[in-house]
């Protein structure tokens, strides 16, 4: 067993001969809620893409709990227990809120069903769809979105749609989260909904989350440790605090 729920060794990607991402090593550690930071095209959504196996490594390689991923596909990688959101929402828009949870619960083998049981209507699929219901209900309370349950998922505003982005990825009972600009485009009073909500999914649920994310403040309040990249490479890592007063990450904000 790894001590580390996430461990990647010099993992990198290059697209036609350009790095956009090298040699990033990660250490995060069970319960952690670590930052992903850095300016816009440093190279952060990519590590995401190479850790769902969007994209496969060029360089390097992965491990989730001491078990190499590398290769397998976004599926296997699920299954393993990575989970994720996106930097641009993505939900089944015209589908209900608790519908959109119910898709990320039929990963589970406990819910199951054989094309047979789905198709000739069988009584497992019945059970299955019913326990189904009430537990995306559990979880959608978790996100305080247990009330909007039949709304379909575009008439969520926009705050509420990134919320149950998350727990259509936590419904697939994920070791490791990874959340893409969480708080981006959230009024400061959905940022701090969100802050807590996070929160408490570490407190409840045996859960590590990786973060990118560009409100500092946001980061300073929720990370425990954080990496930063620029051009693809990591400028600095660290407890949240010593990494984001480096002189290099000062720089590579504020610009030259
Ligand atoms: N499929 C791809 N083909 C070519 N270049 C890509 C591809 N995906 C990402 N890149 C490049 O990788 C770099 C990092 O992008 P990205 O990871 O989206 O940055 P960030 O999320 O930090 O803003 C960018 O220069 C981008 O153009
Ligand atoms: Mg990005």
């Amino acid at each position: 067993m790894s001590d580390f729920v996430l461990e990647t060794q010099n993992l990198g990607i290059s697209f036609g001969g350009l790095h956009a991402v090298s040699n990033v090593n990660l250490q995060i550690k069970k319960g952690e809620i670590y930052g992903l930071i850095g300016p816009n095209g440093a190279g952060k959504t990519t590590i995401f893409n190479l850790l769902t196996g969007v994209y496969q490594p060029t360089e390097g390689t992965f491990y989730l709990d001491g078990k190499e991923l590398k290769r397998l596909s976004q599926e296997r990688i699920n299954h393993e227990g990575i989970a994720r959101t996106f930097q641009n929402i993505r939900l089944f828009n015209n589908m209900t809120v608790r519908r959109n949870v119910m898709v990320g619960l039929h990963n589970r083998p406990e819910f199951r069903c054989s094309m047979a049981d789905s198709i000739l209507r069988l009584p497992r699929h019945f059970r299955v769809e019913s326990e189904m219901k009430e537990k995306a209900v559990e979880i959608l309370k978790i996100f305080d979105l247990e009330e909007e349950r039949n709304a379909l998922a575009c008439n969520l505003p926009y705050g509420k749609q990134r919320k149950l982005e998350i727990a259509r990825a936590l419904a697939t009972e994920p070791k490791l989260l990874l959340l893409d600009e969480p708080a981006a485009g959230m009024n400061p009073h959905e940022t701090e909904d969100l802050r807590k909500t996070v929160e408490l999914l570490r407190e409840r649920f045996d859960i590590t989350i990786l973060l990118i994310e560009h409100d500092l403040k946001f980061v300073s309040g929720i990370c425990d440790r954080l990496t930063v990249l620029n051009f693809g490479t990591v400028i600095a890592q660290g407890k949240t605090k010593e990494a984001l007063s480096d002189p290099e990450v000062i720089k590579a904000y504020i610009g030259k």
